[in-house]
């Protein structure tokens, strides 16, 4: 991703739904899955500003649910989002590590792109360890509970051009295949699984660099910043279009515990 440290950008919540590819009607898909039957308490690991488990949690008004984010803009966007729609009684959203977080098993769970709480710091460059994650999954959700597990695999064979914006190596993710594996060694009956779809992938991308486009439209074109902006934009637009389209995917799991 393109470096965005210099400028102050518009948050991302602003221009995306959710920080991962999801088009409405999965996310509708997911959220009736992990609703029915009707769950008590719902864990969303990596819960970004809380958008899924809200939905659940509008989806089964009996529930309780709990989210974990390390990032704190996330956190306080996901408390906003909850006081908005009346929620504030039924969630708490938790500003930590996910790793430490010592929460009792929940028979709802989600986990969508955070395996990287239980495994190295993604700092580290080294592969996550999917493992790891699915075992601490494991232990969250009760017997006979679900899970909705996303993660980022390759969908075609990389190349150097779709890895070089990304880490540059060609074991950063797994297959889905691959990941499905680990998903049934781990103990999990894979309910259905599938991978965004490239329209999906279009909507991420878009949504991502409207925080450049959000900030150039904000700010005059001649504004001292105005120039890095636009290479950022264009970088990010590069990175995606003439590189890892189509070859990294994210592969959604529906699971029972
Ligand atoms: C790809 S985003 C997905 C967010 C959300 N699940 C969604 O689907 O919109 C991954 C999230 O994991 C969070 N995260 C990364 N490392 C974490 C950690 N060690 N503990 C808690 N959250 C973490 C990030 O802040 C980010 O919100």
């Amino acid at each position: 991703m393109a470096d965005d440290t210099a400028v102050e950008l518009p948050p991302l919540y602003e221009s995306l739904t959710w920080l991962t590819p999801l088009s409405e009607e999965r996310a509708a898909h997911l959220v009736a899955f992990l609703s029915d039957p009707a769950p008590a308490r719902v864990l969303d690991m990596g819960c970004g500003w809380g958008e899924l488990l809200l939905r659940v949690l509008m989806s089964a008004p009996q529930a309780r649910g709990r989210g974990v984010d390390s990032a704190s803009a996330s956190i306080d966007r996901a408390g906003q989002q909850a006081s908005a729609r009346g929620l504030l009684n039924r969630v708490t959203f938790d500003l930590m590590p996910g790793a430490e977080a010592q929460y009792r098993p929940a028979d709802a769970l989600i986990c969508i792109g955070a395996s990287q709480i239980w495994g190295p710091p993604v700092e580290d460059a080294q592969p996550l360890d999917y493992a790891a994650a699915l075992r601490s999954l494991r232990a969250l959700v009760l017997p006979g509970g679900r899970l909705v597990y996303g993660e980022a695999v390759w969908s075609a064979v990389p190349h150097p051009a779709a890895t070089a914006p990304l880490a540059g190596r060609d074991d950063e993710y797994l297959t889905a295949d691959a990941l499905h594996e680990l998903i049934r060694a781990a103990g999990f009956e894979v309910v259905d699984e599938d991978l965004a779809g490239i329209q999906e992938w279009d909507d991420f991308e878009s949504g991502y660099r409207g925080r450049f486009t959000r900030w150039l439209e904000a700010h005059d074109a001649h504004h001292p910043a105005a120039g890095q902006v636009r290479r950022q934009y264009e970088e990010q637009r590069a990175a995606y279009e003439e590189g890892y389209r189509g070859v990294l995917g994210m592969a959604y799991f529906c699971l029972a515990g």
